[in-house]
């Protein structure tokens, strides 16, 4: 259906947090290469806010500026969710979408379904079907609402296809796609490798080096875990640099320890702010391992074929187990060092890691438009009977 004359398909992308950005910038870019044929109009929350959470983003992934900016901000679950829906509502009113994007399973993500779903405008889903199974997680809750909310929903691993049948969802809304966060990394990893030699000096990194990011409330919020994990890297770091770009909530839980047991468990670990997304991946690429509690950085280094170990009792991403270079490990220190030490050893000349998962290729944000091209939505949504 993309026959001459056709008025554009309307989409809102809605954006809120990190991990949204890298994904939503394959998307866009891949409907913008359909020329006339959409119309888009992104919408940043702005549940993260800092430079180096936010805007640093959208310079190092060519994303256009946002065309709104809904300056939520940071607070509980249920008032950050409300914030989001109240000041979306009206900017769906006023644009009469075809379609709402939202990717992954931030607050962002399941206030902006919440709400295009209730204005009768369609929704899809980038990155649907994932389970954690881990109710106690947030971002499981937005998830399981976000895809039964959805009208289409776009999923990176096959465990995606099978969690949204067993949950009931129609097949025909669901549409295996690939990994639109590895569509970014294959576009800007030459950029990235750029990068590579002035960071290497910047770091004092010539040989191995453990990258590190902790952000998962489980880990960081309790102090006494947070200290086990600190402390494994302090003993790592006597032998090997470990790099740790602390997300903000981590650096406030950081400075939150008793100044004694900071100092203790923080020695021989490079402290640094979060960093943007190239310098990022070139210190994911050149890594020895990484450790993380992070969705993104687990599928990042499967594709790269470098090690991780994920320090939570579960993944919704298991693909990245099952055929890529992730393990999860305790929260514990004796555990956190027995890992680090047996990647180490591990990881010798003769180490091959795995392909990529299917469809991990760069292409994913092309599957997503040819679809959403080949099912129009409902022309600006129902608005009369929802308001
Ligand atoms: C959020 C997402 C999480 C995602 C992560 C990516 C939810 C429920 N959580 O967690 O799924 O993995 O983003 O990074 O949506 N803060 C700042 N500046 C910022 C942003 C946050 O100082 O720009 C601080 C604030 O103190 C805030 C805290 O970090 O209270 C947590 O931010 P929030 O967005 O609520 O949750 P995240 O832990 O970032
Ligand atoms: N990332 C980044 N700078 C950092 C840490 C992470 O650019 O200092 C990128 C990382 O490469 C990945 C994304 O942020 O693309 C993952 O986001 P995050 O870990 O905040 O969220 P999650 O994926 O866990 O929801």
């Amino acid at each position: 259906m993309t026959g001459t004359g056709e008025r554009p398909i309307r989409i809102v992308h809605v954006v809120g947090a990190r991990p949204n950005f890298m994904k939503i910038a394959a998307v866009m870019r891949a409907l913008s290469r359909r020329g006339e044929r959409f119309r888009q109009l992104l919408v940043h929350t702005g549940q993260h806010y800092n430079e180096n959470m936010s805007q640093v983003f959208f310079e190092d992934l060519g994303l256009p500026a946002p065309d709104v900016y809904l300056a939520v901000g940071s607070g509980t679950h249920a008032w950050q969710t409300a914030q989001v829906m109240l000041r979306l509502e009206p900017v769906l009113l006023d644009y009469r979408p075809d379609w709402v994007v939202v990717p992954g399973d931030v607050n962002s993500t399941l206030a902006a379904a919440l709400v295009a779903s209730k204005l009768r405008i369609k929704v899809a889903h980038v990155e649907a079907g994932l389970r954690s199974g881990d109710r106690t997680m947030p971002e499981e809750i937005n998830r399981v609402l976000t895809d039964h909310l959805a009208d289409l929903l776009f999923t990176t691993e096959p465990s995606g296809n099978e969690h949204l049948a067993q949950e009931g969802i129609a097949a025909e809304k669901v549409r295996y796609v690939g990994n639109v966060m590895i569509d970014t990394l294959v576009r800007l990893l030459p950029r990235a490798e750029a990068l590579w030699p002035a960071l290497a000096e910047r770091f004092g990194v010539a040989g191995r080096y453990v990258l590190v990011t902790l952000h998962r409330p489980p880990n960081v919020d309790d102090p006494a875990t947070l200290a086990q994990i600190l402390s494994a890297q302090a003993e790592v770091g006597e032998t090997t640099p470990v790099i740790f770009p602390v997300h903000p909530r981590t650096r406030q839980r950081i400075a939150d320890l008793p100044a004694g047991a900071r100092e203790a468990v923080l020695r021989g670990v490079q402290l640094l702010p979060p960093l943007g997304y190239l310098e990022f991946l070139a210190l994911e690429k050149h890594a020895a391992v990484v450790l993380t509690d992070s969705g993104g950085v687990q599928e990042e280094t499967t594709y790269l074929g470098v090690p991780c170990l994920t320090a939570r009792p579960n993944t919704e991403r298991p693909i990245t187990v099952t055929a890529g270079t992730n393990r999860l490990v305790a929260r514990e220190r004796g555990a956190l060092l027995a890992a680090l030490h047996q990647v180490m050893a591990e990881i010798g000349p003769g180490w091959q890691p795995p392909p990529p998962p299917p469809l991990w290729d760069g292409a994913a944000a092309e599957r997503i438009a040819a679809a959403l091209e080949d099912e129009p939505g409902q022309a600006g949504g129902d608005h009369t009977r929802a308001v």
